[in-house]
């Protein structure tokens, strides 16, 4: 396919990017589509990939001017629990990284950015039910904090020089195809290939902490029909509110025991149960469905099939030889 587009996703090897950049290739033709990452991925891809740090300005301009790249989508980052371990080394990454990229869009050198906030923006102090778009944001965590100082630094940047940067914030995210990078949701990935491949899980949250949360399908079709609709339709250059599901650990627990009958799950909740007791339960996202036609797809039991269906199919042959073993 041909398409005046040049694409470069940045954090193409994590959860996100992994499905991501190949979802634009498909859309926009892989031979316009650039994933770049610390390190290679470990599968071939059908996209160029190029090995760079985003805080490395240089070489990512190189490759900007390289491959003519006018649109940016940038994913690189250290979620909540990572984080928190990480306090210099998530700031320094989650708040240079959107520097630079928003820097080379002032300088003219790309035309678009997709930059991904997450409901960490919100607090204890945002109610719990519906958050909405305005409401209270006081984050407890540096993620939390890096996030609501990329979405002001979003806004400044589109306000003062009229970049085109479109955000959404994320719930967790969910799906099969790839694993999550160190986020207090990421027990909603683990949970399916342990119940496959093992019949058990211990989750890290507690069984009632319900989290707004999001299947990667449809988190990617937001992502691609953001940066699709005219410039005029995006009103919120913060970042949007996003939600589909909002389920807790129990409830997900026993949607998955739909499927397999006897899987068997233990709660022990550590540290990062904590960081997730202090952000809403579900989100109002009426500005999103308003502004450029947000709907999600699936619900919490088509989410539960779908990813059952896909990872038994993955796992077919070590399933039948008796012989899974964890990845
Ligand atoms: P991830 O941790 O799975 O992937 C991040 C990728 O960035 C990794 O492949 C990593 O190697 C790469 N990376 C790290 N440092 C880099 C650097 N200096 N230069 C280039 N690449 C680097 O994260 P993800 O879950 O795919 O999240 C992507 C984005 O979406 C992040 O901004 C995250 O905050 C946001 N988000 C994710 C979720 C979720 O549930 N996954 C929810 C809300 C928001
Ligand atoms: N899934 C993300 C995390 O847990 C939310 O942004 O960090």
């Amino acid at each position: 396919m041909s398409s005046t587009k040049k694409i470069l996703v940045i954090g193409s090897n994590g959860q996100i990017g992994t499905v991501l950049t190949n979802k634009l290739g498909e859309k926009f033709g892989f031979k316009n589509v650039i994933g770049s990452d610390l390190r290679p991925p470990e599968n071939p891809t059908k996209f160029i990939f190029e090995n760079c740090s985003v805080l490395d300005q240089n070489k990512l301009e190189k490759i900007i001017k390289q491959h003519n790249i006018t649109d940016v989508y940038l994913l690189a980052a250290y979620l909540s629990a990572k984080g928190e371990k990480n306090i210099d080394k998530a700031w320094d990454l989650n708040m240079n990284g959107l520097l630079h990229v928003l820097n080379f869009a002032k300088d003219k050198k790309i035309q678009k950015i997709f930059w991904p906030s997450s409901i960490a923006v919100f607090g204890p102090s945002t109610p719990k039910n519906d958050a909405g778009q305005y409401a209270i944001t006081e984050p407890t965590t540096i993620y939390g904090v890096s996030k609501l100082a990329g979405e002001t630094l979003c806004h400044y940047y589109h306000k003062k020089f009229g970049i085109d940067i479109r955000s959404i914030r994320y719930p967790g995210l969910i799906g099969w195809e790839s694993m999550p990078g160190g986020g207090t949701t990421d027990y909603a990935v683990d949970i399916f290939h342990e119940a496959i491949k093992h019949g058990e899980y211990t989750c890290f949250l507690a069984k009632e902490r319900t989290l707004p949360m999001m299947y990667m399908n449809d988190a990617i079709t937001a992502t691609i029909n953001i940066m699709d609709v005219p410039f005029d339709k995006i009103k919120i250059r913060t970042s949007y509110n996003l939600s589909s599901l909002h389920f807790s650990p129990k409830e997900l627990e026993e949607e998955i025991r739909k499927h397999v009958c006897d899987f068997k799950i233990k709660y022990i909740p550590d540290e990062r149960d904590e960081l997730a007791q202090d952000w809403p339960q579900s989100i109002d996202d009426t500005y999103a469905r308003r502004d450029w036609g947000w709907e999600p797809n699936f619900n919490l039991s088509q989410m539960v099939a779908d990813i059952i269906l896909n990872l038994k199919n993955r796992y077919k042959k070590e399933l039948i030889n008796g012989t899974v073993k964890n990845t």
